[in-house]
């Protein structure tokens, strides 16, 4: 039997042989979360907001989207419809999800911000992260809302609530509070939506500037202030940076945060020698260790998204093939393609888009 770099060395090789054949009408973009193999043969990595934008501007007939589905489907709905030139995003695995965006579907979206609206007796504006399906997505249009990521939660936040208008915010609770507490918004006025619909929260909601559901990334709520305290005991002068969909007490107590791109250039640009602990997932952690040699770059604890980690070379290996024998013979099933409703589609793009035109103006 092959050892399991052989394997990967013949499937590389078998996947930079179609990419040749398939020249610049294929691109292959990866989340940083993707498995050393599957980066290598990429064309470019980022975090979300990196990977919708750059996805957004390519001229590629076929993106091969290497993330979980919420990225390939927001490429989709980025992507160039119609007649002419129109492009296909695929997923190499349909089932890579993410248990995040599932704790907000469109019903419940709906009916809380219904509720919402009728206890402020006035307009709320949705701020949905990206981790969310299209059908949130699109009612985030339907409000008049903007998509955000990690990067800019911050700036998209402070756009509506500059305006006096409160903020719905789904579907993570961390990244909520975390944003809230870079902008010096006064616990009173930050409200927790619980499960059962209920507004947490110390003032009152009717003067409140942030409604945050309470949903959550399991990897992410992984890492604790003992994880903190270990590693600072262990390593003194140690530096910590953290994804803000941490707990706001492990923000807090560590150096840095960022999303994935924010975290990776500092990494880089850190001084040689300094010493990194890194809370988040353990793939991006040990890619950072192996690239940035010059410095100790270690997990705050090892933390798997098994959902990015669904994503391997021999599924984008068939993406690439069902591409040459869906263009040998147009009845054959590309693997797998990702289709957005019409509706749902333009007015996820309307979110979408107000998020990259504010993000723009706030740079
Ligand atoms: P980034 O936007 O920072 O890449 O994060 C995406 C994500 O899913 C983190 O869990
Ligand atoms: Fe979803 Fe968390 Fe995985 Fe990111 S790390 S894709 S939020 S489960």
């Amino acid at each position: 039997m092959n050892s399991p770099d052989t394997q990967n060395m013949e499937l590389i090789h078998k996947i930079q042989n179609i990419k040749q054949q398939l020249g610049t009408s294929v691109v292959i973009p990866a989340h940083h979360y993707m498995p050393p193999e599957v980066v290598a043969i990429s064309d470019f990595i980022g975090d979300s907001y990196k990977l919708a934008v750059l996805a957004s501007k390519t001229d590629a007939e076929y993106i091969i989207l290497c993330g979980v589905r919420f990225m390939a489907e927001s490429a989709a709905i980025l992507a160039r419809a119609g007649t002419e030139h129109p492009q296909t995003v695929l997923t190499p695995d349909p089932v890579s999800g993410c248990p995040m965006a599932d704790m907000i579907d469109a019903i419940q979206f709906k009916l809380l911000i219904t509720m919402l609206q009728k206890k402020l007796q006035k307009a709320i504006i949705p701020v949905t992260y990206m981790n969310s399906y299209a059908d949130v997505k699109a009612l985030t249009g339907e409000y008049n809302g903007s998509i955000c990521t990690s990067s800019n939660a911050e700036a998209i936040v402070r756009h509506f609530i500059e305006q006096d208008k409160p903020v719905f915010f789904t579907p993570d609770r961390n990244l909520g509070l975390n944003t809230a507490h870079k902008l010096g918004i006064p616990d009173r006025k930050v409200f927790i939506i619980d499960k059962t619909g209920t507004i947490q929260g110390e003032g009152n909601p009717t003067e409140g500037l942030l409604f945050i559901w309470d949903g959550f990334c399991h990897v992410h709520k992984n890492f604790t202030l003992h994880d903190i305290k270990r590693v600072r005991e262990q390593y003194p002068g140690i530096q910590i940076i953290v994804h803000p969909e941490c707990d706001p007490e492990v923000v807090q107590a560590a150096d840095a945060s960022g999303s994935t791109e924010g975290m990776y250039a500092k990494l880089k640009n850190a001084p040689g020698g300094s010493v990194w602990a890194v809370g988040t997932e353990i793939n991006f952690v040990k890619r950072a260790a192996t690239e940035f040699t010059d410095k100790t770059i270690i997990p705050l604890k090892e933390s798997l998204c098994f959902n990015m980690a669904r994503i391997n070379l021999e599924k984008v290996l068939a993406s690439l093939e069902s591409i040459l024998n869906h263009k040998a013979v147009p009845d054959n099933p590309l693997k797998f393609k990702l289709s957005v409703d019409a509706s749902v589609k333009s007015l996820a793009e309307k979110a979408l888009r107000t998020m990259i035109d504010l993000t723009g103006k706030s740079q």
